[in-house]
């Protein structure tokens, strides 16, 4: 199960737009970052990859990313991230308007409906999109904005309702006079527009305004001026039409975000001791019944197996845990914990450690390119690399393996139910035959043979 397997699907009422047109070729130069600001993460992922999946929930024939700023960048993680997404260049930023024709260019003539979004905006949900595109079909208006009443509207474009609840139109706060200023409704900049009259409202578009640009919101006068509806689609949520201009945003959206996510997984039966310092991120899957204590984080392709109990301060990305096992104040990347395994506190497993069920690993051990056997027990300040090691074996506190000779790094085999006493060195290439006993202390440089001492 993932965490937005709840999410539900209505192709009837939503299904099928023409095309979604997501803007993400402005500077971002508040983020002062050499990375474009639409790359920047949430929750483990880009900030336009969460742009992108909403958008591919209303299942459009065309997705395209508009893209301008640091294009290479943007162009180079999508074709990653959703290489059937189109981008299209809009070399100068003159104003959303112009993006949008920039973004409707390589698709030709298209008839239906187009959605617009911003490649900036997070936590916009394609269930929200969704239920947008279902209302606009319904209402049969011409365009439909996204928008919300808000405690501070400054900045944003006013929404400027008429007689009949429509919207007459938008006007940007730069162009507002006090009394428009005045209005708390704003607009999201996400739109449903009928294509018809996005071609023409585009064709219409001027720049006598105060900051000289094409504005897309000119294309809801426009509407109104040829006796087309505009309807709004009021959203309660406010962070689903709040974008991310600087690091202090970027932190706020994450910290929803992931209070988001782990509301999905406590719901889902997972207990999260202490949510705000839990971090989850959106690729991880988590079975019920697992606890996760305070100071946890979950990355990457990670997975965790039913009466798990991971944590406090533990950081594991693309590691799978088996049932019922517990890791303590440790850090695991591309590793794997077999059921019943106890690992930490304070331990390592660096890529490539394969832990069978029943292994415990204990306080001060690194651990990498290692298979390790059923009921291995690995117990105090111990380094093991490029290992096998057989079922039921015992690494006595303090041994080391070393694999690496200064210039390259050599094989350790430790058979099953072999003993290996405190404090010794196992010098690869060497193999310790299984059931074999190495006394305390011993430097290993040739094989062991088979119940003998070393
Ligand atoms: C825009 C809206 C405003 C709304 C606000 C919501 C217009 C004229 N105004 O204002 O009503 O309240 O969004 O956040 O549309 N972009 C391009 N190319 C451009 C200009 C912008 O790709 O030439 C992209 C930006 O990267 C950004 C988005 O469009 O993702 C919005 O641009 P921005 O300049 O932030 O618009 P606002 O002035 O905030
Ligand atoms: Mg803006």
């Amino acid at each position: 199960m993932t965490a937005s397997d709840n999410v539900t699907t209505n192709q009837d009422s939503a299904g099928g737009v023409a095309a979604v047109v997501v803007l993400a070729a402005g500077a971002g130069t508040r983020m002062k970052s050499s990375r474009s600001k639409v790359l920047h993460e949430v929750a483990g992922r880009s900030m336009l990859s969460w742009a992108v999946d909403a958008a591919e929930q209303v299942e459009p024939d065309h997705l395209v990313v508009v893209v301008g700023h640091q294009r290479d960048q943007v162009e180079a993680h999508l074709r990653e991230v959703a290489p059937a997404v189109i981008t299209a260049v809009q070399e100068e930023q003159k104003g959303t308007g112009h993006a949008v024709m920039c973004g409707l260019a390589p698709l030709g003539e298209i008839a239906g409906v187009v959605v617009v979004t911003y490649g900036d905006v997070p936590l916009l949900s394609g269930e929200t999109l969704r239920a947008m595109v279902a209302e606009h079909k319904e209402s049969g208006d011409a365009i439909t904005v996204l928008t919300a009443r808000v405690p501070d509207p400054t900045g944003y474009g006013r929404i400027i309702r008429g007689a009949d609840g429509g919207i007459d139109r938008i006007v940007e706060h730069k162009d507002a006079s006090e009394a428009e200023r005045a209005i708390d409704e704003i607009n999201s900049g996400i739109y449903v527009f009928e294509a018809d009259i996005l071609h023409d409202g585009l064709a219409s578009l001027g720049t006598d305004n105060v900051q000289g640009e094409l504005y897309l919101t000119d294309v809801i006068a426009h509407a109104n001026s040829v006796n087309r509806r505009v309807g709004a689609y009021v959203t309660g949520d406010l962070w689903q039409t709040e974008g991310v201009n600087n690091r202090v945003q970027l932190a706020r959206m994450g910290a929803e975000m992931n209070r988001r996510i782990g509301e999905r997984w406590m719901m889902a039966g997972v207990t999260i001791v202490d949510p705000a310092t839990t971090w989850i991120e959106d690729s991880v899957d988590i079975a019920s019944d697992v606890t996760l204590l305070p100071g946890t984080h979950l990355l990457g392709a990670t997975s965790i197996a039913t009466g798990a109990v991971i944590g406090p301060d533990t950081t594991l990305k693309d590691v799978e845990v088996g049932e019922d096992a517990t890791i303590t104040r440790s850090q695991g990347l591309l590793a794997t914990v077999g059921a019943r395994g106890q690992v930490g506190p304070y331990s390592y497993l660096r890529p490539g450690s394969e832990l069978a069920a029943d292994v415990r690993i204990g306080p001060f051990v690194e651990i990498k390119r290692t298979v390790v056997g059923e009921g291995v027990t690995i117990a105090h300040h111990n380094y093991v690399g490029d290992a096998e090691i057989g079922r039921g074996a015992t690494l006595g506190a303090g041994t080391i393996v070393a694999n690496d000779d200064g210039q390259a790094r050599h094989a350790t085999k430790i058979g099953a139910d072999a003993f290996i006493g405190p404090h010794s060195v196992l010098v690869a290439p060497v193999s310790v035959a299984e059931g074999a006993h190495v006394a305390a202390g011993s430097t290993v440089t040739e094989g062991v043979a088979p119940g003998n001492d070393s």
